[in-house]
This record gives C-alpha cells, structure tokens and sequence, in this order.
C-alpha cells in the first residue's frame, strides 16, 4: 500500500477527547478521505487510533508525530496502519523498517531526502512545507530527484493544497484544517464532512 495514492488529502487530527474519535473518522471518510492521521501530541491518541480502526469501516488511521522507536511500537500496537514522522533520525528508520507498516519518514531538504532514498525509500513527507519553501521547492526537487514523492504537510490550506498536488511529485497533501479544534468541540461533524468533501475533490 503506499500511503501517497489513498487519498489527495490526509487529515492531520489533534484528538484531545478520545469520545470524538469515532464520529470524527466516520465523518471523514463520509466526507471521501479514508486515510486519517491521528498525531501523537495527546493522551488520547493511541486510544482514538484503537477505536477508529476498531470501529470505522473504509478508514485507513495512521498515527502522526512519530519521534522514537517507542512511538513506532506503540502505534503498531494500537492498530495503526501506518506511520508519519515530522523528521527523521538513524534509529527511528530502522523502528519504521523493522516494524513493516508504511510510513513517510519526514524531510525538509534534499540532502535528507537522498540519504532516505539511499535505503530505498522514496516515499516522505515534506515537512514543514510552506515554511522550508513551498511549491517552488518542491518543484525544483523534481529535476534531479524524479523518483522521490512527497506527501507536503505544514501550512497547507484549502488555498494552496491544489497548487502542491498539481506538482508531479506530489502524492498527496496533509493537513490540520479539515478538524478545526472548534468544531470537534462542539461537536460538529457535520462541518467535518463538509470541509472533507470539499478537500476530496480539490484534485
Ligand atoms: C503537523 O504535523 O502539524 C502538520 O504539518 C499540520 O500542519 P498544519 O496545522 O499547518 O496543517
């Protein structure tokens, strides 16, 4: 499976109450975005990311903000179908190739990217996109390193997200504003679905 192909855009969630979880997963994948992220910054995370793969049919979670090997066995663990990590360290690689769940290791250059595609790794996350330089940077990637695509994530918004996917090597975008912080406190799933449905069509 590769992470980059399931979908243009993959929710990054913040879950602070693991009660939303559910309804907040059912929403995206109503919404047409099956692959969600789940980050690893609450105590709720490894909870909502059992719940979702326990609960949400069509659902692919993955869990977000991976740093250490312990995080990688912790999310395998929970369920997780595959893992993202905002960089990228010697021991956290060999926890992500050992534990043989896909994953987009983060980069921000191209020297890291090569060093990641030397052990056959093609597949990353661009991180944080807008800030280590956007569109233009990743288009320029693409000359010298063809076969390298990325998964931007950082900055992205519904304004920019279709100029990232327009760009061939770019898989799929992710993001944070498809679950405002608001909305999963009120509740409102519904704003969820909308703001997926919009996002799922935006390539
Ligand atoms: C992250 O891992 O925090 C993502 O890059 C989300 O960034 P965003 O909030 O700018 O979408």
């Amino acid at each position: 499976m590769s992470v980059l192909d399931l979908a243009p855009v993959v929710p990054v969630v913040v879950i602070d109450d693991v009660e939303t979880a559910v309804p907040l997963a059912r929403a995206l994948v109503a919404g047409g975005l099956p692959a969600i992220e789940v980050t690893l910054r609450t105590e709720a995370a490894l909870e909502a990311i059992a719940r979702i793969a326990a609960e949400v049919p069509g659902a692919v979670v993955g869990a977000g903000t991976v740093r250490t090997p312990a995080d990688v066995e912790a999310s395998a663990r929970a369920g997780a179908g595959f893992l993202v990590s905002p960089g990228t360290t010697p021991s956290l690689v060999d926890a992500m190739l050992a534990c043989g769940l896909p994953f987009l290791p983060g980069v921000a250059t191209a020297t890291e990217a090569m060093a990641l595609a030397e052990r056959g790794l093609t597949e990353l996350k661009f991180f944080p996109a807008e800030a280590a330089g956007g569109v233009p940077y990743l288009k320029a990637l693409a000359g010298p390193l063809p076969d390298i695509r990325f998964c931007p994530t950082g900055g992205i918004r519904p304004g920019n997200a279709a100029s990232y996917l327009s760009l061939p090597n770019v898989g799929c975008v992710g993001g944070t504003w498809l679950t405002p912080a608001d909305a999963l406190a009120s509740g409102d799933f519904a704003r969820v679905e909308k703001l997926a449905a919009e996002a799922a069509a935006s390539r």
